[in-house]
Order: structure tokens, then sequence, then C-alpha cells
């Protein structure tokens, strides 16, 4: 009998869904209507789970499945599992470390240069047919150059070093601030954020979220300056969203590229309507190549835990 996984949101890659599907007995929770009556019937059964990143599983959930061994993060934040539950239980939780950092890093830098060479309102300029209607040169304004700008980063884990790397060849220096100074890097620590945003013309936020909460606040924006740019891609509560807001529609910072946002997938009105802010969907890992990268090592995680051993990329056990 095959073992039974309980599949949280939806894999992309057909191969590793097939994959999955071969192997396990797989129930795709999204898509249970009567949540209720599945439980009743299947929970004792289900070893393993697959979770989203960022929307992981809750702690009720968990409660819930008597028999669980494992459950693969198909993503690198675990800020959305209950660590300490998982581990007094002894449920190893695993990620897909390694498996994203390039394409987070792409996306940042990606972020950066779209909000501040102005590129996706130069688009919809050229889109919705303006340059023919309003040919002069004047009609939209000028852009930040990207080269040579002072770039902050916010936390120096793999994601922030892959951002460093690649806005070392853009010529930018580089600082950042971190729990500590990482004595393997040669850029300079900033040890307070409201310095490092002082310091900066970018600040590129690459931190868990795990007891960060809000540390981008109003005293961090107005640090940053009307010339600074905030971007994210790790996790949308590290900012204070209304503080944020504000900071946008007082012209408080020059602008704002994100990824990610408090309560996805709903975004602030006053970001939606704002020019200086550059949004995408949480999707920093969203390429087939990384995607493929990730489903196989939750492929790997599962098939570790479920044949009774530890999981590599276990982090609770
Ligand atoms: C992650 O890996 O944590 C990403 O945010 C996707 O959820």
């Amino acid at each position: 009998m095959k073992p039974t996984v309980l599949q949280l949101s939806p894999i992309l890659i057909p191969s590793v869904s097939q994959k999955l599907n071969e192997l396990y007995e797989v129930h795709k929770y999204f898509e249970i209507d009567d949540k209720e009556a599945f439980l009743a019937k299947h929970a004792a059964d289900v070893h393993g789970v697959v979770s989203g990143g960022h929307t992981g599983i809750s702690k009720a959930l968990m409660e819930r499945l008597p028999n669980l061994k494992v459950v693969a993060v198909n993503g690198v934040g675990t800020d959305a599992v209950d660590m300490a539950y998982a581990k007094s239980r002894g449920i190893h939780v695993t990620a897909t470390f390694g498996a994203l950092t390039e394409d987070v890093a792409d996306l940042a830098i990606g972020l950066l240069l779209t909000s501040c060479r102005g590129i996706c309102a130069g688009d919809r300029f050229v889109r919705e047919g303006n340059w023919v209607k309003f040919p002069s040169p004047t009609a939209i304004p000028l852009s930040r150059r990207f080269s040579g700008m002072r770039v902050g980063i916010v936390g120096m884990g793999r994601v922030g070093r892959a951002v460093a790397i690649r806005a070392a060849a853009f010529g930018c220096p580089i600082q950042y601030t971190d729990l500590k100074k990482m004595d393997d890097l040669s850029y300079g620590f900033v040890p307070d954020l409201i310095e490092l945003a002082h310091q900066s013309d970018a600040l590129i936020l690459c931190a868990a979220a795990d007891k960060a909460e809000g540390i981008v606040n109003a005293k961090v924006l107005d640090a940053l300056g009307k010339d600074g740019f905030l971007i994210n891609i790790a996790r949308g509560k590290l900012v204070n969203e209304v503080d944020l807001v504000e900071a946008v529609k007082a012209g408080k910072i020059a602008g704002a590229g994100l990824d990610v946002f408090v309560d996805e997938p709903n975004v602030p009105e006053a970001l939606l309507q704002n020019d200086s802010v550059v949004m995408q969907a949480h999707r920093a890992s969203a390429t087939w190549e990384t995607r493929t990268a990730m489903g196989n090592m939750v492929l790997d995680s599962l098939a570790q835990a479920l044949s009774g051993k530890r999981p590599e990329m276990s982090l609770t056990t």
C-alpha cells in the first residue's frame, strides 16, 4: 500500500506531480470542499504533508493528523509552520534550501531596476498610446540610475549574498545588516537598520520573517528618504504596510518593488494606484528551473522521511 500524502497547495511542474502521484496516495486538500468529512475519514492515514512556503500548515491541522511524520515545505520560508510544535511531536519539517536562491536574487535586482528606471510606467505609457499623444520627452519623468547606487541588504543569508554579488556587478557599494557581522564578508556591516537605511539608496529585504515583523517602519522609511527605493522579496510582514502606504502616498520614498505583501493576495489600494510602486504576485521562485528543483527536493524529503530516515533538509529533528 502506498503511504498517504496530503497536498496543501498546487504543484505546477507536471513531472513532480506525476512522481508524487506514482509514489503516494495523494489527497489534494485545497480541492476538497468538505474538509471535516475528509479528516474524519482519512486523518489517521496521513503520514506526509506537502505545503507551500509562505502558506505553510496550521497547527490546528497538524493536531488533526496523529500519524504525521513529515511536512515537506515547497519553499524556504518556514514562518507559516509552528516549528516548536512540530519539534515537540518529532515531525520533520523540511525546506528547499538552496534551490531558489538565484531566482529570488534575480527578481530583487529586476524589481530594483524596474522601479528606479520606471520600466513599468514607461511600458504603460507606450502601450496605452500616450507616446503618440504626448511625444515631448517631458511627458514622462526622468528616472534614477541603478549602477553605483548604495545598496543596503537586510538579511545576509543565501539570498542576501546572491543579491550582493549581482549588485556588486553593477558597481554598487554594498552594506548589510543582520543579527551579527559575518566574518567571511567584506561588505560593510551596519548593525542598526535605521542607520543602514540612512546610508542606502536602495534597501533590499532578504531576511526571514520569524521575529522580524514590522522592522521596516516609518522611521526606517524616513531614513531611506525621498530618493530611496525599498525592495521586498522576502516576506510582506517584515514591513509595516500602513507606514509604507503612508510613505508612498506622501512621496517620502522614491519607490518600491514588492513581490510580497502582508495579506496576500490583497494589496492596499494606495499601492495599486501609485506609479512609483512595482509589484509581483509573490513569484520570485516561479521559474520552471527553480520550481522543478524545489519539487524534486520535496520528493526527496518525503521519500527519506517516509522510509524512516531523517531527511537531509529537516529543520526540526
Ligand atoms: C518561500 O520559499 O518561502 C517563498 O516565499 C514561496 O513561498
